[in-house]
């Protein structure tokens, strides 16, 4: 196997200075006490210090018993730790509304801040997109968010909030080798705003690892003594996308994290130039 290390000290570096670190694990695949505990037990193991969660994934307080009883096993602290949620805000969100759901994550969480928070997707108009960020970039000023972010924003969207005195600092959206916006890409690089990437394998129901089963990506793989899943996530990380692999299989977790090889520049043409699958994603419409 190409990688023996966890890639955990990489990080990107977010424009008001704060460091993410450039593989997380999303975690809306867990709920109950006991697989949280067992998930976090193995991310944890494997290296990952980035947890992703969302108010909506209903795993918020179980992720608080796990944290607090692992961080101790692994010597580590709160501050260790990169957490990230989510927030889903109706088209009229306030000031005190976007408090008041933060103010419940943090309890669930059983911290006092958050490393990263993220408007969940886009609702309303242009205007009311626009008074939800002013809102929550008075919330981020309160000084219990070190960072702030959309999802699932394109570029037309960003530019709506990018004349305000913080714009989104990460922009995390659905991207891998057979769906990537590379305008969405250009602005974001220009805006100096993180691109993090879900699905970064184009598994958006699980079921389908199509992308597995590219000639591109099982060549490389063979080339760089490597799997089929850490060719995606390479490629993403050597454009400076983060990723969020999802995992519950501690195999495949350490797998994900263990990247420590490099795809070479005619090779990351190669992967560039995958078609995109818009009917991978029409069907799912
Ligand atoms: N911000 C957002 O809006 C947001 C964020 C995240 C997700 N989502 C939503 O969630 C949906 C699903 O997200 P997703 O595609 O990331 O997760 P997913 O559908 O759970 O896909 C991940 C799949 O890849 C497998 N896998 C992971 N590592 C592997 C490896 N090394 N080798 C082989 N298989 C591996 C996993 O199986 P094992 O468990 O067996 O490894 C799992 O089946 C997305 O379409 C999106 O709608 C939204």
């Amino acid at each position: 196997m190409a990688s023996n290390q966890p890639v955990m000290s990489q990080k990107m570096r977010l424009y008001n200075g704060v460091e993410m670190p450039a593989v997380g694990i999303n975690t809306y695949r867990v709920r109950l006490d006991e697989e949280v505990h067992m998930f976090v037990d193995n991310a944890l193991s494997a290296g990952y210090r980035l947890f992703d969660t969302a108010a909506m994934y209903g795993n918020e307080v179980a992720l608080n018993r796990a944290f607090e009883k692992l961080l101790p096993k692994y010597n580590l602290k709160r501050s260790d730790l990169f957490i990230t949620s989510k927030i889903v805000t109706r088209s009229r969100a306030s000031y005190t509304g976007i408090k008041r759901v933060l103010e419940k994550t943090l309890k669930n969480l059983g911290t006092d801040y958050l490393d990263l928070y993220l408007i969940n997707y886009p609702t309303g108009n242009t205007s009311s997109r626009k008074r939800t960020w002013a809102a929550m970039q008075a919330v981020y000023e309160d000084g219990n968010i070190s960072a702030i972010g959309v999802c699932n924003h394109s570029k037309e969207l960003l530019r709506q909030l990018a004349s305000s005195n913080s714009p989104p600092m990460v922009n995390q959206v659905e991207w891998n080798p057979l769906m990537h916006d590379e305008q969405l890409y250009a602005y974001c690089k220009r805006h100096d705003m993180v691109l993090q990437a879900y699905s970064p394998f184009g598994t958006p129901f699980a079921s389908d690892k199509k992308l597995f089963h590219y000639p591109v990506i099982r060549g490389l793989a063979s080339k760089y003594d490597a799997t089929v899943a850490q060719i995606p996530l390479k490629w993403s990380l050597q454009r400076q996308v983060a990723v969020l692999p999802v995992s519950t299989d501690p195999a495949h977790m350490k797998e994900n994290i263990n990247l420590n090889f490099r795809i070479s520049t005619r090779d990351m043409d190669l992967i560039d130039a995958i078609a995109p699958d818009y009917d991978q994603y029409e069907s799912r419409v």
